[in-house]
């Protein structure tokens, strides 16, 4: 490659010594500044070759600085670097112009692999949409881990295109609100999305839903009707839970995307599609074709861009954002302000989640309106976690441990954190302590509430359990459920 000069701002000092380092060894020229002006001033004279700009800077924001610098410099190309790793940062840059996009911390091979094809790549590439009107608007996706940054990258530079995307990941994971953030944020955004559940329409009806039927076509057709195609004409048809879509509608489907118009059923005339498809399914549909039931031909007709949508499991880091973006919600329907201490937090990082975020919504949903404090503490959410077990039993740990195996391994790390001596007297009472909350709160919990029950179940006197409760300081709360 050729030795080209790099503009490089950033605030932060120590990424501008990084990346001089890494680019100067490349045998670049390398300029750096902490401030969007002196950038500006650089490329207003003229200078560089590339451009690659933080977006927080003490004087502009760095995505401000894009479309200013394609107006004069159009075929400058410029690498943006964030640590607001939100879609709507992704989204931005890709609007504005931007190259690409990278989320902070980054890593410098990618930086420079980043580099070397804006260096490199053709001046024809697709040219960015025109802002859409830029509004800050609610953020459709929460969530700022890595895994979620590279959704967003993938998002973002889909949505200057038509390509059909295929969604998987688990129940719960958001795939229906990627396929909605596409359409919105999408060249068709003025157009309709058009959503069809596979797995919710009786499997004879499917084809008359998708393409329409006119009058008498079969037996109940007693008007013309139209399909989701047609509704979804200019815009975007979503086909959710693809996997369950029957073998003959399969075909059908096949056959209209490879030629790009259909007819009614009982119609003849063909009609030309103009749809962006998007489907999602939370099956592996790999395993359908080999056992058949699900077409290859029209998998690869579909999976042009795959995007999986990671299980909440895999990154517990977006659980605190995603709870206080639910608690805001509550709140935004009437439900009083509420929080979440830093320890019931912890307790919801720690949970398998096997419903994903969908869970995660309904639990927060559920706190806001059945629990009066404002603050929220870790035996709350155990006692609603434990409720919410006996209906998924799959989450069982694979790990499982028996009680006292657990008790021994948390005193044995207790004594080896108290190295030279020993912890404070009155070790038993704390373990116990330490054991009765738990026993007590989910007794409460699955009694309803109910202190006889649980006394019962407990095999513990009325009174006793109720001196301990207060004693714990346990919050029982009645007729849950
Ligand atoms: N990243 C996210 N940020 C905010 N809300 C989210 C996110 N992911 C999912 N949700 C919310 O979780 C719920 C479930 O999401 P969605 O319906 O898109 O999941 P899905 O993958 O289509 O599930 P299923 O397979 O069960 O149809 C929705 O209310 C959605 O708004
Ligand atoms: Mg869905």
């Amino acid at each position: 490659m050729t030795a080209s000069t790099i503009l490089v701002a950033d605030d932060d000092q120590a990424i501008r010594t990084v990346l001089n380092h890494a680019l100067v060894r490349l045998g670049h020229e390398v300029r750096t500044t902490g401030n969007a002006s002196t950038l500006w001033r650089w490329v207003a004279d003229g200078q560089g070759d590339l451009v690659i700009t933080d977006v927080v800077m003490p004087d502009e924001n760095g995505l401000d600085l894009i479309p200013r610098i394609k107006k004069i410099r159009p075929d400058l190309r410029v690498i943006v670097m964030s640590a607001q790793n939100t879609l709507m940062t992704a989204l931005k840059a890709a609007e504005r112009g931007a190259f690409e996009y990278l989320p902070k911390p980054f890593d410098l091979k990618e930086l420079i692999n980043v580099v070397e094809r804006a260096l490199t790549a053709s001046s024809t590439m697709p040219q960015p949409q025109p802002p859409s009107g830029d509004t800050d608007e609610q953020l459709p996706l929460i969530g700022r881990s890595g895994a979620m940054q590279e959704i967003y990258r993938v998002l973002a530079r889909l949505m200057g295109t038509d390509l059909t995307v295929m969604i998987t990941g688990e129940s719960g994971t958001g795939k229906e609100l990627v396929a909605r953030a596409l359409h919105d944020y999408g060249k068709r955004r003025s157009g309709t999305f058009v959503a069809i559940n596979m797995a919710a329409i009786p499997r004879e009806l499917i084809e008359s839903e998708l393409f329409g039927h006119e009058k008498g076509a079969f037996t109940g057709a007693t008007a013309r009707s139209t399909g989701r195609f047609e509704q979804a004409q200019g815009g975007t048809l979503f086909l959710d839970e693809i996997g369950d879509m029957p073998l003959e509608a399969q075909t059908r489907l096949l056959r209209v995307l490879q030629e790009g118009e259909y007819t009614t059923i009982g119609g003849r005339m063909p009609i030309k599609t103009d749809v962006r498809i998007i489907a999602a399914t939370h099956r592996d549909l790999r395993t359908l074709i080999r056992q058949g039931t699900f077409r290859e031909d029209l998998f690869y007709r579909l999976n042009v861009v795959p995007i999986r949508l990671p299980p909440l499991r895999e990154r517990p880091e977006d659980i605190p954002d995603l709870a206080r973006h639910f608690l805001a919600q509550t709140v935004a329907q009437g439900l009083p302000v509420k929080i979440m201490d830093a320890a019931a937090i912890d307790r919801l990082k720690r949970y398998r989640w096997p419903g994903n975020v969908r869970e995660l919504e309904n639990l927060v949903r559920r706190l806001a309106a059945l629990y009066s404090q404002p603050v929220i503490g870790a035996d709350v959410i155990d006692c609603e976690i434990a409720d919410a077990l006996p209906a998924a039993p799959q989450v069982e740990e694979p790990h499982s441990e028996g009680l006292s195996f657990a008790v021994e391994r948390h005193l044995k790390e207790y004594f080896a954190a108290h190295k030279d001596g020993l912890p404070a007297n009155g070790l038993y009472g704390r373990v116990l302590r330490e054991i009765e909350r738990p026993m007590i709160s989910l007794s409460l919990s699955v009694t309803r509430g109910n202190q006889i029950r649980a006394a019962e179940l407990l095999g513990l006197n009325r009174n006793t359990l109720r001196k301990k409760i207060r004693e714990l300081d346990i919050q029982v709360i009645r007729g849950l459920k």
